[in-house]
């Protein structure tokens, strides 16, 4: 029977360290958490740490033949230039439990976390905060890079530079600074550039990019100037803005396009306070009656997916969504919501959009930075008391798909609900 996936593409779910590995202590989180800066702590996460082979045999078993995974800097360098062996010793085990499972790794360098140290000094608005990472880049690269293809430099420098310096609810709680949220960005753009550099010169054709936040963004009502102008505001500093910036003669650094697509925002002109650069969101029920919302506000928009991939093929690259998933706890919408993004994603590959693989966010639950353990984004939920992972009916249906590069079928999408 004809295949809507073909047989190479990568299937899997991602993941970030200190969302579930545990004890990250020498990271900036983790001292923020210490302090009482956060609502929630992470504590020992999901004991991934211990548990990362059966957590890999789950994904194994559930059809996955890829997974993207963070390495922690802070482990790695817990101080300046002292390079831990023993964390090194225990990261090639991870990768070769993956391998040993068939399962592709897609490797993040950093993933929101620094070092305590580096936070101490500034994070990525030190001086030397680009030629540390670079060093910390090419000690990876010689100790495991050899065989990892796919890397993403850094995560969502949109993501972070909103909570870090403008909402100011992350490390390092600045609030309103929209200047210094410019500037992270543009820094981490260059830790990604030069990466890039290292990553190409230590090792032999690696795919390099860096993890890109992509709502989809409109205007709440098109006819309104107001509203066209915040909503293209906040689409250049949120999406476009990376782009620009990676630049290099006209090309962009990059070897390709890492998508991760969540939802879309429906922006209101808002002429005070904060929210005037971004506008406002605008939940107005004229678009649409049966919107429907996750555990944390944001909408479910498949065909988000399916603009934000034709939108990212104008760059000329192959993509791969490195995340898309739902925090709910009602297995009937992360059914519905997983069934209609694969339509979207195949609707994209079948008008010639060269996506190369799908990875859920996540595989169970975690700790959701701010949030804490109560958003639940899980193929598998987590057992808060013995840490227990019960795949969800998703679990299923995903593992339906990878094993037969077929979408699901309505009637299937329903029974596994
Ligand atoms: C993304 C982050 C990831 C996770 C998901 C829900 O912005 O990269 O760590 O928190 O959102």
């Amino acid at each position: 029977m004809e295949r809507d996936f073909p047989e190479d593409f990568l299937w899997g779910a991602a993941t970030a360290a200190h969302q579930v590995e545990g004890f990250n202590v020498a990271s900036d989180w983790w001292a923020a958490e210490e302090a009482g800066l956060l609502p929630h702590r992470s504590g020992a996460a999901c004991r991934h740490l211990e548990r990362f082979e059966e957590d890999f045999e789950l994904a194994r078993r559930y059809g996955h033949n890829a997974h993207r995974l963070s390495l922690e800097w802070a482990r790695l360098e817990p101080r300046p230039g002292v390079f831990d062996a023993e964390a090194f010793a225990h990261y090639a085990r991870v990768l070769a439990a993956l391998r040993a499972r068939g399962l592709e790794p897609i490797v993040t360098l950093q993933h929101f976390t620094l070092p305590r140290w580096l936070a101490e000094r500034g994070g990525w608005l030190a001086s030397d905060a680009i030629e540390r990472f670079a060093r910390y880049v090419a000690e990876v690269a010689r100790a495991l890079g050899s065989g990892i293809r796919w890397w993403l430099t850094v995560n969502e420098p949109t993501v972070l530079a909103k909570h870090g310096y403008v909402t100011g609810d992350w490390p390092p709680f600045r609030r309103g600074r929209w200047d210094l949220a410019m500037r992270v960005i543009a820094r981490m753009i260059a830790a990604h550039e030069s990466a890039y550099r290292v990553l190409h010169e230590i090792l032999a054709r690696p795919l390099v990019s860096f993890a890109h936040s992509l709502p989809w963004i409109e205007p709440c009502d098109p006819g309104r100037w107001r509203d066209r102008a915040a909503a293209a505001l906040r689409r250049w500093f949120l999406c476009d803005s990376c782009f620009w910036l990676v630049r290099e003669r006209g090309r962009p650094l990059l070897d390709f396009v890492a998508v991760n697509y969540y939802t879309r925002s429906i922006v209101r002109w808002r002429a005070r306070g904060r929210a005037l650069l971004f506008g406002v969101d605008c939940l107005d029920p004229h678009h649409g009656d049966r919107r429907r919302f996750d555990e944390l506000g944001q909408e479910v928009w498949p065909e988000g997916l399916y603009r934000t991939l034709c939108r990212c093929a104008r760059l000329g690259l192959p993509i791969l969504v490195t995340e898309n998933g739902i925090a709910t706890t009602d297995d009937g919408l992360r059914i519905e919501h997983l069934s209609e993004h694969l339509r979207a994603l195949a609707r994209a590959r079948a008008e010639g959009v060269d996506v190369r693989g799908y990875l859920y966010w996540t595989l169970f639950d975690n700790y959701e930075w701010a949030r804490g353990f109560t958003a639940h984004f899980g193929l598998a939920a987590l057992d808060p008391e013995n840490g227990e992972r019960r795949p969800r009916p998703a679990m299923e249906l995903f593992a339906r798909v990878a094993r037969s590069g077929r979408l699901p079928r309505t009637e299937e999408a329903g029974e596994a609900a």
